[in-house]
């Protein structure tokens, strides 16, 4: 395919980058650099219209919200702590899959008057717990939430679960399954606008390569 406007697509390093380029390649678009041997943030492709820009998977709806990337890939966890303003999202990529659990140990109760919930997924576990009427007091951790209740931070923790070995190498199980995640394809809204053509044949050539 043959881009007449401008595109710039965000992607993290690691897991996300090495699992997005084959879908990137086989809708034609290939970095000229391998993102993870290079300190460079932004990356030329051999479409002269193309860029990739490498950030953090945190930042990506941020970036594309303000349409300084018009798309991203980045998780539905990720997604749903942003909220999703000013993106579509127009493709599951069936990447990086996993699950969004309540974890803890076995005989965890998460009925107490006031539930302590450590997390980096402030906002769906407010949610989740808000929809079950559950008073939660949720503690804002970075990573490593399996800690938490093993020292006694907070009863429970909501995190990501992908084998389960994390959780089970820590004591704890999986108590209530919250969400399936996987990578989603956004778009800036004015973007998917005002570069229709473009964003258009470049979502439906990805969706060619996930379902091929
Ligand atoms: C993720 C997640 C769990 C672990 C789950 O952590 O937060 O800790 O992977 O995977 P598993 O079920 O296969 O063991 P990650 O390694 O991304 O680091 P983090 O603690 O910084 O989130």
């Amino acid at each position: 395919m043959k881009f007449n406007t401008p595109i710039t697509i965000a992607l993290s390093k690691g897991r996300i980058f090495k699992d997005t380029l084959p879908l990137l390649e086989a809708a034609g678009i290939e970095p000229a650099e391998d993102a993870d041997k290079t300190r460079k943030l932004i990356l030329d492709t051999n479409h002269e219209n193309v860029k990739l820009v490498l950030i953090r998977a945190t930042d990506v709806p941020t970036y594309v919200q303000w349409g300084a990337a018009d798309f991203g890939v980045t998780g539905k966890d990720i997604l749903m702590e942003h909220g999703g303003e000013g993106l579509y999202e127009p493709l599951d990529l069936h990447i990086a899959k996993c699950q969004m659990w309540v974890a803890g140990y076995p005989d965890a109760d998460l009925t107490p008057r006031r539930l302590r919930v450590a997390t980096k997924y402030v906002k769906s576990a407010r949610d989740f717990f808000a929809a079950r009427g559950q008073q939660c007091e949720i503690i804002k951790l970075y990573g490593s939430m399996e800690l938490a209740p093993i020292v006694g931070l907070s009863d429970i923790i909501v995190d990501l679960v992908e084998s389960g070995n994390t959780l089970k190498a820590n004591g704890l199980v999986p108590l209530e399954y919250m969400h399936d995640i996987s990578s989603r394809l956004v778009v800036n809204k004015a973007s998917w606008k005002m570069k229709h053509d473009d964003c258009q044949a470049l979502v439906e050539h990805l969706r060619a390569a996930v379902e091929g």
